[in-house]
């Protein structure tokens, strides 16, 4: 009731200010003012239309249920009365481009049933997104809908900098929805990305490499790639990895000597600690692997069982010791992501089909995460599943080549560790590690 009060007197005070503005201007409004007010005003409007349409729309959509009850009426007899059991709408909250509704399922109701009824939500009220997560109190039965009503991830951004100090545990690779920023953890995490060809996945490879350079020069972090495709990717930023292999033997090698490294810690640790935590001289190893299929699916058959094995091991063994694998791949059918259960997150970028969507997410998943739905001029947009299992839309900053190459030649890998890879490029001449501009 508090709310309602509140939210009334602000739409009353927005809507008299905005008609005395109109109407008598003594001094000339500023743009910032009539912005404000009309933000304001539109707020209050979002908040008036929830309140008041929802119950019809949760009757209209099945979410409620009716009742008949036969009551008896001096003098009129017996009549029957109807009456409504709708979920509750407990709370509307608004920001400048949002709407949020808290919403318990009524008697007998499942939390699926509120779940499943965001799309129809969403449509109703001409969002242009959503997104749904458990309330934080009585989860088992409260959910909250998050409508974008005005998208803020249209607009590409262009990455910047990263700032010049050492950080291994999250990186900052764009905006959320709601437009805060999105961080990715990359500690104790193994990544798996998925989007269609020219979905953005290099803004997500670069976005993880760029930002952790500061701490590859310092040798806080020891990147690792693996790109079956010439090398061409991420040989422009070479400098930044300790080792590229662009050959299938190669690769099996890397992945040899990471399982081997993986293994060695995990003895060392052994009852010392759970987790490894790293730091200058005591790496996090990272293996970047672009187009993860080439590796598992099409390769030479004898390569890819032990490719496969290898990951396989390396995905269950690497994490708590600090050897965490981030791979990158165009088509998620089953026999490529064989191994999705053992990466501990997914992010779909723009994939092919809702049952795509559902591979890569988890079944069911493709209407709360509509990753098919993701426009091909949208790149480097993907749905996530946070920690708490809600889900979320984020638009990762696009890297130019420019700015790989100075990071390249800012950050190097440590000079002595770094050998040099068998890539090749479109002529079959050998890349060297100064194509990436370093050294
Ligand atoms: N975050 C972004 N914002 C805006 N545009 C982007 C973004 N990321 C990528 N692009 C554009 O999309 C193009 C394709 O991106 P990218 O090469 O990363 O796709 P990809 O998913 O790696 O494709 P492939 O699987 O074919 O390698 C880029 O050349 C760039 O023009
Ligand atoms: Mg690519």
């Amino acid at each position: 009731m508090n709310e309602t009060i509140l939210y009334s007197l602000g739409g009353l005070l927005a809507l008299a200010v905005a008609v005395l503005v109109a109407l008598k201007p003594t001094r000339k409004p500023t743009l910032t003012a009539l912005v404000w007010v009309a933000m304001l005003v539109r707020r209050a409007w979002w908040w008036l239309v929830f309140r008041v349409t929802w119950k019809g729309l949760a009757r209209e959509s099945g979410l409620s249920k009716r009742r008949t009850k036969r009551v008896k009426r001096a003098g009129v007899g017996e009549e029957s009365i109807e009456k409504w059991r709708d979920p509750r709408l407990k709370r509307v909250k608004t920001s400048a481009h949002s709407v949020t509704l808290k919403v318990r399922t009524r008697r007998g109701q499942a939390l699926a049933d509120l779940e499943a009824f965001a799309p129809k939500l969403a449509a109703t009220y001409q969002a242009d997104s959503y997104r749904v997560y458990p309330a934080k109190r009585r989860p088992g039965s409260t959910v909250m809908f998050e409508l974008v009503m005005r998208d803020l991830i249209t607009k590409p951004a262009t990455a910047v900098m990263p700032e010049p100090r050492m950080q291994t545990e999250t990186v900052l690779l764009g905006r959320r929805q709601n437009g805060k920023p999105f961080h990715l953890q990359i500690e104790q995490r193994h990544t798996l990305v998925v989007g269609a060809s020219g979905a953005g996945k290099g803004s997500f490879l670069w976005g993880i490499v760029g930002s952790l350079s500061p701490a590859i020069s310092v040798d806080a972090v020891r990147a690792f790639g693996i790109d079956l495709k010439g090398g061409m990717e991420l040989m422009m930023g070479a400098p930044l990895f300790t080792e590229i292999a662009a050959k299938a033997d190669h690769a099996v090698a890397m992945l040899r000597q990471l399982v081997t490294i993986a293994d060695e810690r995990t003895e060392a640790l052994q009852g010392i600690s759970r987790n490894h935590k790293p730091g200058p001289g005591d790496p996090l190893y990272l293996l970047v692997i672009d187009e993860l299929a080439s590796l598992t699916a099409y390769a030479d058959p004898e390569i890819k069982k032990e490719a496969e094995r290898l990951l396989k091991r390396l995905l269950s063994i690497g994490r708590a010791v600090g050897v965490v694998v981030c791979a990158f791949v165009q088509d998620p059918r089953k026999e490529v992501i064989d191994m999705r259960g053992l990466f501990t997150q997914t992010i779909a970028l723009r994939v092919r089909s809702a049952m795509e969507t559902n591979m890569v997410l988890g079944d069911g998943m493709a209407t709360q995460a509509a990753a098919h739905r993701i426009l091909k001029a949208a790149q480097g947009t993907a749905w996530i599943i946070d920690e708490d299992g809600s889900t979320d839309r984020i638009r990762a900053d696009y890297w130019p080549d420019e700015l790989i190459r100075r990071l390249a030649s800012l950050y190097p890998a440590t000079p002595d560790l770094v050998t040099i890879p068998d890539a090749v490029d479109a002529s079959g001449m050998p890349l060297s590690l100064t194509d990436g501009g370093a050294r």
